[in-house]
């Protein structure tokens, strides 16, 4: 018997991206890292699809991976802290517990191909796997480093003392209202300046790879701020709001650098921190939500 058959729990964490951004679609490389921030769904088959949950939306999802594991209807109970619409995605995080409850014995590749092909039928959005890789396979003390052309994926060791925070802009929105499939056919066609973002984008993955197994702080800082402008002025996938957001974030002392991260159009950003730092951030930040988070361990880490 399976565990469609029967009651089941299924657990998963939200993500954040270190760098990478727009560039999963197009087979491009990836440094996405699970975060302490969860969705737990409960379980058990039914006559028909339905989700208990404090936040709306989440049926499609849940049906549309369900469908894609070949399970029967279920009747679902989702809490999370993982909080929506804000750039951690809660729904890579959704549709993965999800997943590991109904096939954990699945490998977790195949699991976060599954739970990709359902959010872009659940949604109409075209997103790439990154999230749902986080999602799956992302391990506590490390970054995922993701080839998304060929899914090969290593572990890169994110120190203890490097604080992720997490600055919710305050605009919260659904994928599917935003230019996100627009951005990855100008990005497909080659359209000049959205290929200078992904060209030097994927050039400041390696080199903060690089700069992470390096120790060296200064140059993550760099780079993010880099690829800030890059989505900013190349990409156009910032705001006004979430700029201002992010150079007063590049301000504050311990503050390595920030960025947008995700999808953008609003969202959250991210920012580094020196250990110790965060107090003095958060007062910096007051008048918006700041999260600082660790990273975790994927649904199907085993
Ligand atoms: C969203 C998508 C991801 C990725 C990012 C941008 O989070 O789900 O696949 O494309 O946007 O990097």
């Amino acid at each position: 018997m399976s565990s469609a058959d029967r009651g089941w729990v299924g657990r998963a964490p939200g993500r954040v991206n270190l760098i990478g951004e727009h560039v999963d679609y197009l087979g491009g490389v990836v440094l996405p890292a699970a975060v302490d921030r969860f969705t737990s769904v409960s379980g058990a088959p039914a006559a028909e699809w339905s989700v208990d949950s404090d936040v709306p939306g989440g049926l499609a999802y849940a049906r549309a991976v369900g469908e894609e594991l070949g399970a029967p209807p279920q009747a679902l109970r989702v809490t999370s802290t993982v909080p929506p619409g804000s750039g951690l995605s809660s729904s890579a995080a959704l549709l993965v517990a999800v997943a590991a409850g109904l096939a954990p014995g699945l490998d977790g590749a195949a699991a976060a191909l599954a739970c990709q092909r359902a959010e872009q039928r659940a949604t109409g959005v075209q997103v790439g796997v990154m999230d749902q890789f986080a999602a799956a396979l992302g391990r506590r003390g490390h970054a995922l480093l993701l080839d998304c052309a060929t899914l090969e994926h290593r572990l890169v060791p994110f120190p203890d003392d490097l604080v992720i925070a997490v600055v919710d802009s305050g605009i919260h929105r659904s994928l599917a209202d935003t230019p996100y499939n627009q951005r990855r056919r100008e990005a497909e066609s080659g359209m000049p300046r959205r290929r200078r973002h992904v060209e030097s984008e994927l050039a400041r993955v390696r080199a903060f790879v690089e700069a992470l197994e390096a120790g060296d702080r200064p140059r993550l800082g760099e780079l993010l701020k880099a690829s800030h402008r890059s989505l900013r002025d190349d990409f156009e996938v910032s705001t006004p709001v979430v700029d201002a957001l992010v150079e007063r974030a590049w301000a504050v002392p311990g503050c390595l650098g920030a960025r947008i991260m995700g999808a953008g159009f609003g969202g959250s950003i991210l920012a580094l921190l020196d250990a110790g730092t965060e107090a003095g951030f958060g007062q910096a930040l007051e008048d918006v939500a700041v999260r600082f988070c660790r990273t975790a361990d994927g649904a199907y880490v085993r």
